[in-house]
């Protein structure tokens, strides 16, 4: 196993650091003393870096730097991660930008190997931290049935009633971005097994939420962005009839995660942590997402979301998926922010940015 990395190893890289969870990996670790190479893919894309750049005015211990790479240009990144303890991979195509499901499959799989690559070239890599997703984990399974990192996306694959298949990457954005995921976390760990030099490990975010730093972090059809049209009267038009189970996780929980996982001595290379609600309390269904964000935000005239009848769902919604970010909390020591925090900060960052009227 490699050592566990602190502040005084070096830099650390992150890949996405334009992104919404890019962002809050970087902002966490100036916090604690890191010197960030900020990775995006266009340095003067001001509406992108500004608030990156601004982490350096505002007194933390730590330094922002911005450097460039493209994950779709292999060696790019060969700057950026030199002499790095650890890169923290948070860049995707995630298809907000467009992208097809094949560019969504690519980005999130073929492409890694040359990003880890790169990484292991810089010369100084102990971990590898990559963001999967939850997607790398659920699959079919009975309603109120309890995820854990054990389980994986590929496992009881009847259940998709045969869509499971190589012939859909190109056709279906949500097998390529499950499988990509999935393939990526296990080509990194046979790659750090047979390298023995470096750790790779990865955290699998569920619905995550929170304040945003800037507008470009309200992509479309992401979970803020459901929310943000919520709070703006509309219907939550992502499932039918606005049906989802939401297992919320906050945006910030999932930036200190990822670095914890390059300082801790628990973790080992394979280690994968779920990053959902921390207890059920974090687990709402649409209609009860919406009655949370009215009583917290009571100035706002109609929370939209869910088909009601009366003031009951109009619909049973199907109980899934359920998962707690339990193994986070042990092994990593992660400390959560309660579900009424998360929501209130996502809703003040939104009316502070002027896309919500406060
Ligand atoms: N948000 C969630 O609920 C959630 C849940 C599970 C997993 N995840 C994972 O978390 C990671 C970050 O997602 P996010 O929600 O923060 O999305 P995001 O805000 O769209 O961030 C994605 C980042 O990837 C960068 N990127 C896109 N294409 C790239 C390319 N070709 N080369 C280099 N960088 C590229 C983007 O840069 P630009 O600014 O230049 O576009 C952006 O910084 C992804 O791996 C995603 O799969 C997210």
């Amino acid at each position: 196993m490699a050592e566990a990395v602190t502040a005084a190893d070096g830099p650390i890289a992150v890949t996405g650091s334009s992104g919404y969870i890019g962002s809050w990996i970087v902002q966490d670790l100036a916090e604690q003393g890191y010197t960030v190479r900020a990775c995006v893919r266009d340095v003067t894309q001001t509406d992108k870096v500004d608030h990156l750049l601004a982490m350096n005015d505002s007194d933390l211990p730590g330094q922002v730097e911005l450097a460039s790479g493209d994950l779709f240009n292999p060696g790019s990144y060969d700057d950026a991660f030199k002499d790095c303890s650890a890169v923290l991979h948070a860049g995707a195509t995630v298809g907000y930008n467009r992208e097809t499901p094949q560019e969504v499959y690519d980005g999130c799989f073929t492409e890694v190997e040359h990003v880890l690559e790169s990484a292991i070239r810089g010369g100084a890599l102990k971990r590898f931290v990559f963001t999967s997703s939850f997607a790398a984990v659920g699959h079919p399974r009975p309603e109120g049935y309890v995820f854990t990192e054990s389980d994986w996306c590929g496992d009881n694959l009847e259940g998709y009633r045969g869509a499971w298949t190589e012939d859909n990457i190109p056709k279906n954005r949500d097998i390529a971005y499950a499988m990509a995921k999935a393939r990526a976390e296990r080509m990194m760990y046979e790659m750090a097994e047979k390298d023995g030099s470096f750790d790779a490990m990865a955290i699998l975010p569920l619905h995550v939420i929170g304040p945003l730093m800037c507008a470009n972090h309200d992509q479309g059809w992401s979970w803020q962005n459901c929310m943000k049209f919520m709070w703006l009267g509309k219907e939550y038009k992502k499932s039918r009839g606005g049906r989802m189970l939401w297992n919320n996780v906050d945006v910030r929980d999932v930036g200190r995660a990822h670095r914890l996982c390059a300082e801790s001595t628990n973790a080992k290379n394979g280690s994968r942590y779920i990053l959902s609600a921390s207890d059920p309390t974090g687990e709402l269904f649409t209609w009860q997402m919406q009655a949370k964000m009215r009583e917290l935000f009571p100035d706002i005239a109609e929370v939209g979301g869910e088909e009601m009848d009366g003031t009951e769902p109009a619909e049973h919604t199907y109980d899934s998926p359920r998962s707690y970010c339990t193994l986070a909390i042990d092994e990593l020591g992660l400390e959560t922010y309660s579900i009424d925090e998360t929501i209130k900060a996502t809703g003040n960052s939104y009316i502070k940015l002027g896309l919500v009227p406060g």
